[in-house]
């Protein structure tokens, strides 16, 4: 969603903007702009569409030569993308970008209205600059501190004062804003991965906190305006972990990633060949008191969820709930005692999700965060954190950071299973174990890549397509079918292989595809038989079973064999060609596979 940045230093701002806006334009926008100090007064410049139409706008103007200014990156919510609705938006003393929503705009423009402002644009943030000049009283704080003490909803804002030339302000309320701190240079940005070519140097502004950023020096205000201090953070991503290296896609970079991601997030919490997730407070003694445990994520997180549940019951026989963050936050849940809340999430920024948590803790439940941005706002507001290690995930569509958050679910569940005698320590260790093996397994997977483009060619022509399967594999194909709809725009629908006939196998005609996930010894007859079902009806299918197994004649149109593997562990192999082929197919379509359309890396608004 939205992405602001802000330089003050010795550089051209607009090269410096620009370069800062493309590392944040997988979050999703749909236009782009930059206003920049120039000698002669403030100058806005904005494009609609990517923001290479923004860069060469600036490139045909090398008389600019501001080495201060702001930018942002619109994602569309009141209005439509067009040069009118984008940011930067001006007033006569104030010029700012804005991600979030005001939610009390149409009040607040009302009584702009009535006092001569006019409005060229649709957006809430054109009021917001006007309140800040009906405000303005010739101290930047203080108009600051007045203007957001009118305003309800949420906001991340990178401001300039007509008359403070030399400086930038940033103030944030539920919309993630960062400071980064550079030699004789500082900036503002929404996000770590646009300050890793300049400075690894950051902090991580707090709710209602304001930055005063100029080139040598970031004053950071509380809420009521009072010089506060603030703890210096050193980001550990390195400039490449933001930057495609030869891959022809981010997405397809962080596929391959998934070895590594996961060594990185195992590895660190087996001691003694027994998982331990380092989280002070979930004590074998807690683990065992725990009644009942939601999850509660958005899109793949929640996915991750899903197969989440299926462990944890299997494994610790313990009740979970998966709840949609946006769908749990108003649906009033019933939390009892004893009861542990898991949030997921990758950005750690989720609007509906960071709500969901911070409801858990009011009804009293303690809160375990599974996040990868390290300080991110759900990582600060939880009891307790797991990181998931899987580095900046730039592309939109979510891969690596779902195999983490997988991975750290089974550790959890393993953990728990012994805290509560549900499977004795050899059983947990020789769990274990087979954990260990999965980098060099995803390795295996990866290298099989060629018959995923070529399956991926067979169907890039198709409207429609079903993912069907049981237990953990229906948990999974919720997700296969999730990352082609994000990115291929093919529509599909995953349905537990059982249900099927009980409506939508109508849907089922000559040559509709399907893929059929059996890799789960329990239920592989029960998918067998079901996918018999829309075979003999027509179906085209590709079926994904593991290495060996005895598929019956003319079930299947192809079958993608799949290393032999630990059973339960098996939706963190089958995930990888998943993602594969929605990618080949998104790639075979000529769709912009990092940057869907519509869609945002982090979602920030409700
Ligand atoms: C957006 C992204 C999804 C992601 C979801 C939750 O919709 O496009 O890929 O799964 O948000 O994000 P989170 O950062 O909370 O995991």
């Amino acid at each position: 969603m939205c992405g602001i940045v802000g330089y003050v230093g010795q550089r051209k701002a607009a090269g410096v903007l620009i370069d800062c806006l493309s590392k944040l334009e997988y979050r999703g926008y749909d236009s782009a702009g930059v206003a920049l100090f120039e000698k002669s007064g403030i100058e806005v410049i904005k494009a609609t569409g990517r923001l290479k139409v923004l860069a060469a706008a600036l490139e045909a103007k090398p008389e600019l030569s501001a080495t201060c200014g702001i930018g942002h990156t619109r994602w569309a919510t009141h209005g439509a993308p067009s040069d009118l609705n984008s940011h930067p938006h001006t007033s006569e003393h104030v010029t700012l970008v804005h991600n979030g929503i005001i939610e009390n705009y149409l009040k607040l423009k009302e009584m702009l209205l009535s006092n001569g402002y006019t409005f060229q644009s649709e957006t809430d943030t054109e009021v917001l600059v006007k309140l800040f000049d009906f405000n303005y009283d010739g101290d930047p704080l203080c108009t600051i501190l007045k203007t957001l003490s009118q305003v309800r909803g949420s906001y991340g804002l990178a401001i300039m004062f007509k008359d403070f030339p030399d400086r930038i302000y940033g103030v944030r309320k539920e919309s993630p804003l960062i400071v980064g701190y550079g030699q004789g240079e500082n900036f503002l940005a929404s996000d770590i991965p646009a300050l890793l070519k300049y400075t690894r140097e950051y902090s991580i502004l707090e709710e209602g906190q304001i930055a005063e950023v100029t080139e040598d020096k970031i004053t950071i205000y509380d809420e009521f305006g009072n010089p506060t201090e603030k703890e210096h953070l050193t980001a550990d991503w390195d400039v490449e972990a933001a930057e495609k290296c030869g891959y022809a896609h981010f997405m397809l970079k962080e596929i391959h990633e998934q070895p590594k991601a996961m060594l990185s997030t195992i590895s660190p919490r087996i001691e003694d060949g027994m998982p331990d997730l380092h989280v002070k407070s979930l004590t074998d003694d807690y683990l065992r008191k725990v009644k009942r445990i939601h999850i509660v994520a958005c899109g793949t997180a929640m996915h991750a969820g899903m197969v989440g549940k299926t462990a944890i019951e299997r494994l610790c026989r313990v009740p979970v709930e998966v709840d949609i963050a946006s769908e749990f936050r108003y649906r009033d849940p019933i939390i009892g005692e004893d009861e542990l809340t898991v949030i997921i999430s990758q950005s750690g920024e989720t609007l509906d999700t960071l709500a969901a948590l911070k409801l858990a803790r009011a009804k009293g439940s303690k809160v375990l965060g599974i996040v990868n941005v390290v300080g991110s706002s759900i990582a600060r507001e939880s009891d307790d954190v797991i990181y998931t290690y899987a580095g900046p995930e730039i592309a939109v569509a979510s891969t690596k950071a779902y195999s983490v958050q997988l991975a750290v679910l089974y550790l959890l569940a393993l953990r728990m299973a012994y805290a509560r005698n549900t499977l004795s320590q050899e059983k947990v260790q020789a769990y274990v174990k087979e954990l260990l093996r999965l980098p060099e397994l995803i390795g295996e997977v990866l290298e099989d890549s060629e018959q995923i483009k070529y399956l991926a060619s067979q169907f890039m022509n198709c409207d429609d397509l079903f993912y069907l399967g049981r237990g953990f594999d229906y948990a999974l194909s919720l997700e296969g079918s999730l990352k082609l709809k994000e990115i291929s725009y093919v529509h599909s629908e995953a349905y537990a292989a059982g249900e099927l006939k009980h409506g939508t196998i109508s849907l089922i005609v000559e040559g509709t595809p399907v893929i059929a996930l059996a890799t789960q010894d329990d239920v592989f007859e029960k998918t067998i038989s079901n996918v018999k079902e829309v075979k003999s009806r027509g179906a085209k299918v590709i079926l994904f079973c593991k290495k060996g197994v005895s598929v019956p004649a003319d079930v299947a149109d192809y079958i993608v064999s799949l290393p032999v593997y630990e059973e339960i562990f098996m939706p963190m192999l089958t995930a990888v060609p998943l993602q594969l082929f929605a990618y080949y197919m998104a790639v075979l379509r000529g769709c912009d596979v990092d940057k869907p359309r519509n869609l945002a890396k982090s979602v920030t608004v409700e």
